[in-house]
């Protein structure tokens, strides 16, 4: 069965056109519609816990609860009970049967994110779960059964912690027979316009401000940074520049600023690729963004139309205190389950963000480029576009678009 990688792209807005992004979507499409255990591994902020959301929204458990654990935040105190649940009075303040994450997640995917901080004896728990599909909550002697998919991430280099005693071996081995490895930011700069481009979009959008976009120069001197941050700090990096700067255009000037670059390292003639005009790509960059927006947006429809969203927050622990909750998905395009869009289309993008164009010139030239692409071919723009073939054909007539692509 062939594996549609876009539509893996789509369903959590992974970008990327490099050859890691590539080879981490395919890796997704082998991996999401099984049961396998499977481990991510890569920096932090790189993209991992985004994986994790692609495997489970590309499985066949897609309607059931992803719940997200992450182990570094739960003291190794209660880490047990907290994934497994506890009987009434098995130790003080244990006033109530309990369920743990791992009930929770039944029939679902749970997600073990920072699994090298999970305590030894902990380790040798999940251990059972994973060849037994079985577990004790804690102070019973009652086993349960559950069937969840796991899907663990680490930072570490799991085999370092193997030989210094932190990480069992036979865990270890259990986890890294699927391996999704996801590239550091700088090991693939060159899909670096891309993401500012977006979170430069969706920014604006949200917050109603123009977007101006980035100059080349600016985009020269962000290549040169390190980004260890990878691409969270790329993203909170644009959006505070766009936020200090308020309104204008990013130059080189505010970026080195902004990133506390050294000046004189920074020379724009070193050889960096840029196209011979900056305008054209930028625009045409835009547009391809404004696509995926658009995609994006019908899918949520879809989805709110469609059917009930399944619920996919983490559940709370028994003390909220210790709670730390992933990063929340941006309110404008929130690819989770639970979305309020009244009208959804109205606020993707402000026609100011966009400089002088209208909505329907670029909704015009959309489909002009889209024709382009599938050479006339009305059936597959449509397709692409996510549009009826009648809608299409209305849409043709009405901005008069070029008679060869008509009758087509
Ligand atoms: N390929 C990508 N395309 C778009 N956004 C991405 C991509 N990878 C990461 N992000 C964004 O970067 C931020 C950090 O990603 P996350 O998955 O939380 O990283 P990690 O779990 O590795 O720390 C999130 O806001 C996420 O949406
Ligand atoms: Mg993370």
């Amino acid at each position: 069965m062939s594996v549609d990688l876009d539509k893996i792209r789509r369903s959590v807005g992974i970008i990327g056109e490099s050859g890691s992004i590539q080879e981490m979507l395919a890796t997704i499409g082998q991996v999401s519609n099984t049961n396998i255990l499977v481990l991510i591994t890569g920096d932090s902020g790189s993209g991992k816990e985004m994986v994790a959301k692609a495997i489970h929204k590309n499985s066949r458990r897609k309607f059931e609860s992803l719940v997200t654990v992450n182990c570094a935040a739960i003291p190794s105190g209660i880490i047990e009970s907290e994934l497994f649940g506890h009987k009434k009075g098995s130790f003080t303040g244990a006033s109530e049967n309990r369920k743990g994450y791992f009930e929770a997640a039944d029939k679902g995917t749970i997600f073990l994110d920072e699994i090298g901080e999970l305590p030894t004896e902990t380790q040798a728990k999940l251990l059972r779960v994973i060849e037994q599909g079985e577990f004790l909550r804690v102070g019973d002697t009652k086993t349960q059964k559950v069937d969840v998919r796991i899907v663990a991430a680490t930072n570490k280099n799991l085999a370092e912690e193997v030989s210094k005693g932190n990480f069992r071996q036979d865990l270890y081995y259990r986890l890294k027979t699927v391996t999704v490895k996801v590239a550091p930011l700088r090991d693939h700069m060159s899909d670096i316009y891309l993401y500012i481009e977006r979170f430069g979009l969706e920014f604006t959008a949200k917050n109603d401000i123009p977007f101006k976009g980035f100059s080349s120069e600016a985009i020269v001197v962000m290549k040169k940074h390190s980004w260890p941050g990878n691409i969270r700090e790329l993203k909170n990096s644009v959006e505070s520049m766009i936020v200090l700067n308020r309104g204008e255009r990013i130059t080189d000037t505010m970026v080195i600023k902004h990133l506390d670059l050294d000046e004189f390292n920074m020379n724009p003639n070193l050889p960096v690729f840029v196209s011979d005009d900056p305008d054209k790509m930028e625009r045409e960059l835009i547009l391809k963004q404004l696509l995926f927006l658009r995609q994006d947006v019908n899918e949520l429809k879809q989805i709110m139309v469609g059917r009930t969203p399944s619920v996919e927050e983490p559940i709370q622990p028994a003390n909220p205190a210790l709670y730390l909750p992933p990063p929340t998905p941006s309110e404008f395009v929130d690819y989770g389950g639970r979305t309020n869009i009244e009208d959804s289309s109205a606020t993707v993008i402000q026609d100011d963000a966009l400089g002088e164009l209208t909505m329907d010139e670029l909704e015009h030239e959309i489909i002009e480029r889209t024709l382009e692409k599938f050479k006339g071919n009305r059936r597959k723009t449509a397709q692409s576009l996510n549009i009826s073939e009648r809608t299409l054909y209305r849409k043709i007539n009405d901005y008069g678009i070029k008679k060869k692509y008509r009758d087509q």
